[in-house]
Formats: C-alpha cells, structure tokens, sequence
C-alpha cells in the first residue's frame, strides 16, 4: 500500500482546551484525530513541528516511531512555553503498512498566560465605597491611557476577587459569565486572558470594569447562608500587555490611578437576583471623554500572585436563548411565561417603559395552582428588578446572577408581551457536547434529553446539585454518582480536573475531602462521610477510563490515597467503617421526606462497600503509576475489607443483612463476596427485591447509578429493563410522564396529584438520578470504552425493554465512534463506527456473546436476536466493512 496516503491528521485539542489562549501548561500536551476513509487504520508514526511564528523555520520532532494521538507529550527536545508564548504546531502521520505520511495538518496554535507569579506586576485595587453605598451594589471602575503608536500585539490578564466584566472603548471583552468563576480562592483563583488587540484605537482608550459579590462575598450556602466566605473587600487586578509594531511596550495596569463609581446595579447576588436602576447609568462610562470628575478613588490592596492560576477547563457562557412557550395573565394581572425548558440561566428584556417605571421578574421550576411554586426555593429570592429609564425601548439582562427555572413572573410589564420581548439566556460551562442518544421510545428520548439538560443547568463552573434553590454546592455525592454519564455527554474532562485540584488542597487544609467543594462554612460539620468523600477516588478514576488521561490520576494520587489511609484508620483493625455522619443511600425513595439518609440500607454497610471499592482502584491506580509497594499495601487493604464486609454484612444464608436493593447492588458492583456461588445467590435475591418491589425504583444516590449494571452482570437484562420502562412512581420514567424537562432531585418532588412535594429539599434539577444514562450508553445501546479513552472499545447491545431502535454517538479522543441498532422480528442489524487508531470487540448477542476483533471504519452486523426462552436457531452472524 506504500504511496496511498488519502488520510489526514488534525490537531484536536492541546491539553484539554478548546480555547488554546492563556494556557497554564508548559508544555501541553498535544492530541489529534486521523480521518482515514479506509478502514482498519492504526497509526505507526508521527512527526510534529513547532514554530514561534511563520517566518520561523520550525523545530521538528523527526519521525517518532508511536502509535500515541491522544494527550502526546510535548516533545521531548522542543522547549518549554514561557510566559506569553506563542507557539505554532501541526502534525503528520504513518499509518500501519504506509511508507508516506498523510499531509501535514493545519496548524494549531497554543498561547501560554503569565506562568510566573512574578510576572504579574499590576496592582489589585479596591473600590472605596461610599458610606452610603448599599451592600451587593456593582461598581464600575475605569482608567484612561494613550496609545500612540501602532499595535502588534494586546492581551488582557484579568481576574477579580468577586466577580466581573471588562469594557474596552466601550465594547465588551470577552463573553464569560461569571468570571472568574468558582475555586477554592483561598488556594487557587483562576485569571483569564483575552486578546484585546483590535479593541485599541490610536489616542486615548479606555479601560473600565464591573465588579460584583459572586461567590467570593456574595451569599452561599442553605440555612441562610453565609457571606463575606472569602473576604471583605472586592477587587480587581488587570494587566494589559501592549506589544508595538516596532518592538516596543507598554503595560496598562489596574493601580491608584484608577477611579471607581456606583452604576445602575444597585444590588446583585446570584440567590438574591439583580436589581437594576436604568436611570443610574454612566452612559459612556467606558469611552473616552467621560466625564468621571465625580468618580472616587480606589485603594491597592496585597494579593498573592501564587494563587493565581490558569483555567483547566471552559468558562462559563451565554449558550443559548428560548423563546417563550406559552403566556398566561394571573388574576393578580402579572404575566407568567413558560419556556417549556427548566434550564439555569436568566431573562432578557425589551421593554419600553415610562420613567422610573419597575419591573419585577420572579422565577421558578414549577407552577402550583397557576402561580410560580416558590417554596422550593427555600431562602433563594431569584428576583430581579428593572426599572426603565424611559428612554424607549430598552433592553436588558442581569449580569451577575443566575437562577434554575422554566417559568418567570412578570410583574408591572406594560401591556402585553409582544414577539421576542422575553428570553430566557441558558447560562453554563461552554464545554464541547460529545455525546448523543436516541431510540424507538419516546419516553425514553425525553428523559435522556432531561439528563442532558440537567448536566448543562449544574455544570456551572462547578458541578453543582442544583442551579435554583440557597445551595448551588459542590456536592461531592452528586458528581461521584453522575460523573460517567458528564463524561460521555459533554468534554467536561477539563472543568473537573479543575474542581479536583480544589477538592485536594481542601482536603489538604481540612484534613478529609468535604461533603461539597469548595467548602463553605454552614451548619454542616467537616467530617467524612461515605460515597460522598470517595468522590476523591471515583471521580479521577472515572476521568481516566474516559478521557484516557493518565495524569488526572499522577495529579490526584495523593488525595485519593489519603481519603482511602483517613478511611482506614476509621474503620480501624475490623475493616469496617461503622461510625459518624453517613449519608447512606440517599434519597431512598422509602425514606421519610425530612430524613433523607434513613435508607433501607445500612450506611454502614454503604461506608464499609465504598471502603473495599476505594481501596482497590487506588491499588489499580498504584499499578498503573508504576508504584508496586502502594499496590500490594492497597490489594491487601481491599481484599481484608472484602473479607471484614462479608464477615459483618453476609448473614449465615447467604442474604445481606440489609435485606435491600442497593445493599446487593454494592456487593455486585464491588465484588464483596466469598465467591460465585454468593454472587449468584445475591444476583437471585435482587432480581426478587426488584419484582417485589413491582419494577418501581428502590434505591437512593448509590444504588441508582449501579443497579442496571449490577442486573446486566447478573444476567438479568429483562428486570434492568423493566426498571427503566417503568412508569409509576417511583422511577425514572414518572417524571417523565408529568411533564419533566429535567431530572428531580427526588423520586417524587412532583406527587402524582400535581402538587408539590412537600419535602423541604425539592428541586427539579438533580443530575445524580440521571446517572442511569450511563448504561443506557454502554449497554443498551452497547458503546462502551473498554480501554481509558475508547482506544479500545466494546460494542454489546443488549436489546430490550420493546425498543426496536437505538442509536448513541460519541466523540472520543480518537474520534467519533457509534453504535446503532434495530430490530424486527427476531433480526438484528447493528452498525458500528470505530474511529481511527482504536479498535473494538462487538460482542452479538446471538449466537450467544459471539465476539468479533475489528479495526477502525463502518461495518454492519447482522444476527438473530430473542429472548433465552426462544428456540430460533442460532447462526446468521455475519460482518463486512462498508
Ligand atoms: C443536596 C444533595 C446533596 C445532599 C447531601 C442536599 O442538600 O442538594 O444533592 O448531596 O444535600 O447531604
């Protein structure tokens, strides 16, 4: 085949970004995909050349002899990035038996930000308020500055303590929401770099920026809350690098000089909502030839540079709008507007007012007889306030708040609302969507597209448990539970490395991995708990069978190895963790509305089954990280909780001693058993828990994300699958049937009869439920990574459930790989794409689990499918590439 090179490389990502501007990393590492029409193609070689600019002869790697494309170290003699450099990269590659390379691939870029903590030589100032100023207002700050000569060059390094917007010549930088977004701040604030260089003009420029509360002083947390978490004051560092046409450079920094103001926020707070005063605009305010002569001062405060830090992963954005669905006028002549989406985000308004004129907008979930259900909400106002300049028609949206709703209360809107004057902006992490599902039932389509939603409503920055109510934390429970669904929907390998590091350095000052992160100090105690704290172990686990990022787990190594060691010592020479708070298997459906812990399985049977859990990955890890003494140490430390669980927890005949669902499917899932013939036995008892329970769901935050897996393992696809079709209540198909756009927090937060429940936590906007899609992907679809980051990849479907047709797709780091199949009678055809460079087994199921070893490209399978009872003949298997 030498000569015949009809594929291509392209560069996909550097690290994990899809932004490569302002980079952290020294030397990034590079991944790109193979486009090969061809089938079975596998690389053999590449050659990457770096160049700092065009005119450059670029450096080359040479041909490295490698089958690598995915996170490929920056290469081994190129030099490292220094601050602010630019550099350029393109790749080619050898296939497997082709003596010419493909065609150089375009060239990708990577701009390092400030590296060093020395490099940052601005200095971060305060507003000095106004005595008078009320608490939660946003302030406005501005500088002026000249440019004279021609710009080559301009990047702004920025961040606040608080969150903010910056204006250039009155045009907004960037698009970020929220910026900075949400770090542990007393460890790690992350800066953001913009390019700023078609924002300058020749003469004077203007620099200005909005400063809020967010989450560094604003309120967080339930109970109400607590503010000022990270400090009292405010404050902004800026730092614009200006490279001339000639060489030269200037360096525009936040310092004395600047002048701070009120403006038209008059309060924000992302519980409280925004409330906003037209009239109080600076008009111009970041233009030049502002008149700023009534503007105070503002005050240079320390910082410390070390904290600084480049993002891991996207920011936040404005990612879309919707229209309203339907408007109806309450007898209190407000205006509710439903969106017919729950989603987190906010409103924006046209409106044309009178002066002076207010506008209220209320926002909820859900509606109770008619008006907004605001109950869930607990403490969390989510009301914002317009009032009009009267300046015609205007238009506006918060900036500094969020909210999780489908319907807003409009109140004092004048007349009716005509086309386009309300949408509701959805706001979350700009990550990339690499995961896709449909099927045969419609149902089913639904409540996969609430799973989607409620990912994109709770990855805000962090991930959070919901976007509505006075919490919006970083529940390590949620994420544990729903991390391998994120991972297949969206890229998300970036942001939560990033909560990861936040994660460790508070499990460092702490002294164990708080329940959520970054940690805010409520009523809630600083201790471990179960399930919640093994997050620090699942979570980088999870990453790393996705993402195939070795070093998410080098990173995480150390947190996950103490999590296990503070565990162990716990559960002391018995192995079993059988003391302080537990969570358990939360949200049980069984569980009394106010005690959502009280599950029907022990918690310390939980705590003991996530301890021998957590205790083997870290030994699989140390295997992996080449540490053979961690790995002994963690086997044995596995096997004897193992044994200590089996001791405790398995009673004479063979039953657990919760006789519950989730206490098999942890036992199942983690391997605690004596042997097969256990196994088997627990297989047959969930199976009869299951029926018993009339296919309706009977398990909490730990169980639900397990027991189709645990039932597939067992060879009980048929119950796994009347559990999903279910839908009664409690299921997953329930919510669907009333009318959910998005996954609830609890089984049943809408009752059967409409109302709502009156639970004090209900939100409609739960990820951790949503966790079954994950088996949904792998197993009735079939599209299962079975190598970290789907270099290899098994392909099973598992028909069932009456569905005739399915279909997933996903972006893996070799590229798009996916599965579909459809049934008619007892003939099943299945398609299957491999990427290039990953290979896959596609296990039929008919004849029984047959296996196939393919290469990348597109075959079509075609076999019997039926249920074990049938008698068809077993043959038919047949495969050709297309
Ligand atoms: C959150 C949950 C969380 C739980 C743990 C709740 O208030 O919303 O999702 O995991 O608390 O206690």
């Amino acid at each position: 085949m030498a000569g015949v090179t009809n594929y291509s490389a392209e560069i996909s990502a550097l690290e994990h970004h899809r932004e490569p501007l302002g980079t952290g990393e020294r030397r990034p590492r590079v991944s790109w995909t193979t486009t090969a029409p061809g089938g079975d193609w596998s690389q053999e070689a590449y050659e990457m050349e770096l160049r700092r600019s065009g005119a450059e002869e670029p450096w080359s790697s040479g041909r490295v002899a490698s089958g690598e494309s995915v996170l490929v170290p920056w290469p081994a003699g190129a030099p490292s990035l220094v601050s602010r450099q630019r550099v350029e990269l393109r790749v080619r590659v050898w296939g497997a038996g082709h003596a010419d390379p493909s065609p150089w691939s375009p060239w990708a870029w990577v701009e390092a930000g400030l590296l060093e903590p020395g490099d940052w030589t601005a200095e971060a100032i305060s507003p000095v308020l106004d005595p008078g100023e009320p608490p939660g207002a946003a302030l406005l700050m501005r500088r002026e500055f000249v440019v004279s000569k021609t710009v080559a060059r301009a990047r702004l390094y920025v961040t606040a303590w608080g969150v903010y917007e910056v204006e250039v010549n009155g045009c907004r930088v960037g698009d970020q929401v929220l910026a900075p977004g949400w770090t542990s701040y007393a460890h790690r604030l992350q800066y953001q770099t913009f390019d700023v260089t078609a924002s300058l003009v020749q003469g004077t420029n203007v620099i200005g920026a909005m400063l809020a509360d967010g989450w560094f002083r604003g309120r967080l947390g339930f109970g109400g809350g607590v503010s000022r978490v990270y400090g009292d004051h405010l404050a902004l560092l800026a730092q614009m690098e200006i490279t001339y046409d000639d060489g030269s450079a200037d360096v525009v920094s936040t310092g004395s000089s600047w002048m701070c103001s009120s403006g038209p926020i008059v309060s924000t707070g992302l519980y409280a909502g925004e409330h906003y005063d037209a009239r109080c605009e600076r008009p111009g305010w970041s233009l030049a030839g502002f008149d700023a002569s009534g503007w105070g001062p503002v005050r240079v405060v320390n910082y410390e540079a070390g904290l600084l830090v480049a993002p891991q992963g996207p920011p936040v954005r404005r990612v879309g709008a919707l229209a309203p669905k339907a408007v109806t006028r309450t007898a209190a002549d407000r205006l509710i507007v439903d969106f017919g989406q729950n989603v987190s985000g906010r409103l924006r308004i046209r409106v044309e007012a009178p002066d002076g004129h207010r506008i209220v907008l209320r926002h909820a979930e859900v509606l109770e007889n008619g008006e907004l259900s605001l109950r869930p909400l607990r403490l969390a106002e989510a009301l914002d306030q317009y009032v009009s300049a009267g300046r015609g028609l205007e238009e506006w949206e918060p900036r500094f708040t969020l909210h999780g709703f489908r319907y807003a209360e409009l109140e004092g809107w004048p007349g009716d609302l005509a086309d386009g004057a309300v949408e509701a902006i959805v706001c979350h992490t700009d990550m990339r969507r690499t995961g896709w599902f449909e099927c045969s039932d419609e149902l089913l389509n639904r409540l996969h597209d609430n799973i989607v939603w409620s990912m994109r409503s709770n990855f805000v920055s962090i991930p959070t448990d919901c976007p509505q109510r006075d919490e919006r934390l970083g529940w390590t429970g949620d994420i544990l539970a729903f991390a391998p669904t994120a991972s297949f929907l969206y890229d998300c390998r970036g942001m939560l490395g990033s909560w990861l590091a936040d994660l460790m350095v508070e499990q460092q000052a702490f002294g164990t991995v708080p329940e959520y992160v970054p940690w805010v100090p409520l009523t809630w105690p600083l201790v471990p708990a179960a399930a919640w704290g093994d997050a620090s172990v699942f979570l980088p686990w999870a990453l790393y069978e996705r993402f195939g990022d070795r070093k998410v787990l080098e990173d995480q190594y150390p947190s996950m190895k103490a999590w296990v060691d503070q565990v162990a010592e716990l559960a002391g020479r018995r192995h079993i963790w059988d003391q302080g708070l537990q969570l358990g298997d939360w949200l049980d459906p069984a569980s009394p509305p106010d005690r959502p812990q009280d599950a029907r399985t022990n918690c310390y049977l939980v705590a003991t089954a996530f301890h021998a859990r957590s205790a083997a990955i870290v030994a699989e890890v140390a295997a992996i990280l080449g540490m053979g003494d961690d790995h002994m140490r963690y086997l044995a430390l596995a096997d004897s909780t193992r044994e200590a669980f089996v001791r405790e927890f398995v009673t004479p005949d063979g039953r657990l001693s919760s006789d519950a669902q989730t206490a098999y499917v942890l036992a199942l899932s983690f391997g605690l058993f004596r042997g097969d013939q256990d196994r088997a036995q627990a297989g047959r008892r969930l199976t009869e828990l299951v029926r018993a329970e009339g296919y309706r769901i009977g398990t909490g935050f730990v169980g639900t994300p397990l027991i189709c897996d645990a039932l597939t393992a067992v060879g009980a696809d048929d119950v796994a699958y009347r559990l999903l079709m279910q839908r009664e209540c409690p299921s997953w198909l329930y919510p669907v049937t009333m009318g959910a756009t998005t996954v609830w927090e609890r089984w049943d937060s809408l009752l059967s009869d409409g109302r709502v429940n009156p639970g004090e936590m209900t939100s409609f906007n739960h990820y951790a439920f949503g966790s079954v899609a994950d088996w949904i992907h792998r197993t009735l679809v079939g599209l299962a990574p079975a190598s970290p980051g789907y270099r290899h990849i098994l392909v099973s479907p598992r028909p069932g459930g009456a569905i005739t047709h399915a279909a997933a797709k996903h972006d893996t780091p070799y590229g798009r790989a996916a599965v579909e199949w459809t049934r008619s009678g007892q003939r099943l055809e299945v398609i299957i794409t491999v990427p290039p460079n990953s290979t896959a087994t596609v296990r039929l199921p008919d004849p029984a689990e047959a296996l196939v070893e393919v290469g990348s490209g597109t075959y079509t399978f075609v076999c019997n499918f039926r249920d074990p009872a049938d008698d068809v003949a077993p043959n038919g298997l047949s495969h050709q590439p297309q």
